[in-house]
């Protein structure tokens, strides 16, 4: 686990962020007609009841495009954005990067960029390197974005995966911080035996003895959700320990929306109350890095959050791998 430098080092904040979901819906009904399957159960099981769809020529690159533009308007400019870093497990292409096609897209010609694969713990991950980023002085400011099309890596005949994913993105600015606005902790984490539970092949066609060439979304859900409980829950407590902090500390507790029975134990383990944790399961189901900004956005936009009130983000998935971001807003 990454431990970061001491205070006495310059720190960074979040300045704001921004969110897109393509107009189109898929609904629990519509799923119902395409493979055995029920509204009850997938409401009952996982929470969701609808996610975004992105049309077939909508690619993670629009999607992260649009939230960039809203980003924009809501900061007033991206003139001194020096990286740019895109968590995304369903990138346009394998290169050029997201980033590359976002820093292209917005016209940020003063922008380094790369993607960030840290599947669906991207968000936190990418904001924590932002972070180190701005706090050594290697960037003035960093765009850091979470898009995906999750709904073009999924096997529609595979009912145990096909329910649960979404499509979306979210843009956040993170800048130098200020005395009421910072980020106080980041963490890491890698549990790599547990790869082969949650997968798409690649140039290499198998894992763990299996075959897939399909480059499709693979999971063992069971073998997830109980990896998540167990271990988030446990690295959540191990971060609130690390900065003196009880669950009574956190304003908002804002985990990675895969499923909201997860979510729910999540809050039983560590004690923070479901009333001050924010999810975007419901309307949008599982969008892998966009799951956080999407579920932030509501409460920004409604005053919930308020500048100073303490945000813990938490992402897992894929990796296994996990990252939280411990913040003042
Ligand atoms: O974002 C990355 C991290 N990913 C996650 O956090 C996902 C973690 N896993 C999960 O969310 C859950 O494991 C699932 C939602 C995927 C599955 O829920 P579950 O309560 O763990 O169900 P299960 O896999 O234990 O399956 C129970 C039953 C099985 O039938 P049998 O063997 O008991 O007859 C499944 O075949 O439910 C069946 N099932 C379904 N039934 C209706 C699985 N998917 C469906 C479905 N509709 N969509």
């Amino acid at each position: 686990m990454f431990h970061p430098l001491p205070a006495s080092i310059p720190r960074a904040r979040v300045a704001d962020i921004a969110t897109f979901a393509p107009a189109g819906r898929l609904t629990n009904a519509d799923l119902a007609k395409m493979v055995e399957t029920s509204d009850e159960w997938i409401v009952q099981r996982t929470g969701i009841r609808e996610r975004s769809i992105a049309n077939g020529d909508q690619f993670a690159s629009d999607l992260c495009l649009e939230a960039v533009q809203r980003l924009r308007e809501r900061t007033g400019s991206l003139e001194r954005v020096d990286m740019v870093i895109a968590a995304t497990s369903t990138a346009d292409y394998v290169f050029p990067s997201l980033a590359a096609q976002v820093q292209f897209g917005a016209n940020l010609p003063h922008a380094g960029a790369f993607d960030v694969g840290a599947a669906c713990a991207g968000f936190p991950y990418a904001l924590n390197v932002a972070s180190a980023l701005v706090s050594s002085g290697q960037a003035r400011e960093v765009l850091v974005i979470g898009g995906e099309v999750m709904t073009k890596a999924l096997d529609y005949t595979d009912r145990s995966t096909c329910i649960l994913f979404g499509d979306g993105a979210g843009a956040a600015l993170v800048v130098p911080a200020n005395d009421q606005s910072y980020i106080e902790r980041c963490t890491y984490a890698c549990d790599g035996e547990g790869g082969k539970y949650l997968y798409r092949t690649n140039i290499r066609h198998d894992i763990a003895g299996t075959e897939d060439d399909s480059g499709l979304l693979r999971q063992s859900g069971s073998d997830v959700y109980k990896w998540a409980v167990r271990r988030i829950s446990e690295a959540i407590r191990e971060m609130l320990a690390a900065e003196n902090l009880t669950a009574d500390d956190i304003d908002w507790f804002i985990p990675h929306s895969a499923n909201l029975r997860i979510v729910e134990a999540l809050c039983a383990r560590t004690g923070i109350t479901r009333e001050r944790t924010l999810t975007s399961i419901e309307h949008y189901g599982n969008t892998s890095t966009a799951s956080i900004p999407l579920a932030m956005m509501p409460a920004l936009e409604d005053g919930r959050i308020k500048r100073g009130d303490r945000l813990l983000l938490y992402g897992f998935g894929g990796g296994l791998v996990h990252a939280g971001t411990l913040l003042r807003w």
